[in-house]
């Protein structure tokens, strides 16, 4: 298979750089790329919001503030380019079709973002598209698709198996809602659906046995076209 994993900042960085998820995950994804190819999408998190944040007292301008972010996705994408070693290209990776080559070397290549005005989920819905992935894998603070904002709902349900219709409509929900965040966002989602992309939504736990997760051991959320 041919898969794409999307790794959330938050989960890789949460406050500092989580060393040992960090390390689970480079052998998981080296241990995947035996059988599989891989290619990784690492986003900013809180650090990237901090950053934006603070460069909110000097410019109003959200092109700006969106290249701020893509350049801490890429220090992330290089703390796991450090972790994979010899696996990983050794440059962070900027343009699909260079992920595309890098894969036929037999390295993992390893993007962050790309251009501003979207987020690492949209980047790496492209990817996917672009690449034919045979599955996306989102991994992501939340352990999957709920019905409802789990933070905020504690009845919120979760989704074992959705559609991709179903997950546009779900993050275009959560989008609409002031300070809302859903699993993916809207435009991820959006690209998910036309690119009729196969995607898993896990959490972290599960994303510590992604060997087995990618054959279907999880906890998350299948969407299919
Ligand atoms: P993230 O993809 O990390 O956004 O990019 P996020 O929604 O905060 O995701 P988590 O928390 O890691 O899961 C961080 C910021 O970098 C800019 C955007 O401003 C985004 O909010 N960015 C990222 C871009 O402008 N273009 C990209 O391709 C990627």
């Amino acid at each position: 298979m041919r898969i794409v994993f999307d790794i959330g900042g938050s989960v890789l960085v949460p406050d500092e750089p989580d060393v040992k998820f960090i390390e689970e995950i480079a052998y998981q994804l080296t241990k995947i790329s035996e059988d599989h190819e891989v290619a990784v999408v690492v986003g900013g998190g809180r650090v990237a919001r901090e950053y934006i944040q603070a460069a909110k007292s000097f410019t109003p301008n959200e092109t700006f503030k969106d290249y701020i972010g893509i350049h801490i996705t890429r220090a992330n994408a290089m703390l796991l380019i450090a972790a994979l070693r010899e696996k990983a290209y050794p440059f962070v990776v900027s343009d699909f079709r260079k992920a595309w080559e890098v894969m036929q070397l037999k390295k993992i290549p390893i993007m962050g973002g790309t251009h501003p005005g979207h987020t690492t989920d949209a980047v790496a819905a492209l990817l996917a598209e672009y690449l034919q992935a045979d599955l996306l894998v989102v991994i992501t603070n939340v352990d999957g698709v709920y019905d409802s904002d789990p933070k905020k709902n504690p009845n919120a349900k979760k989704l074992d198996r959705i559609s991709t219709k179903k997950l546009v409509e779900i993050a275009m929900q959560s989008e609409s809602k002031a300070g809302g965040s859903g699993v993916v966002d809207a435009l991820a989602a959006k690209f998910i659906q036309r690119g009729e992309i196969k995607t898993l939504i896990i959490g972290k736990d599960d994303a510590r046995t992604l060997f087995d997760a990618i054959k279907g051991k999880h906890k998350g959320t299948l969407i299919e076209p």
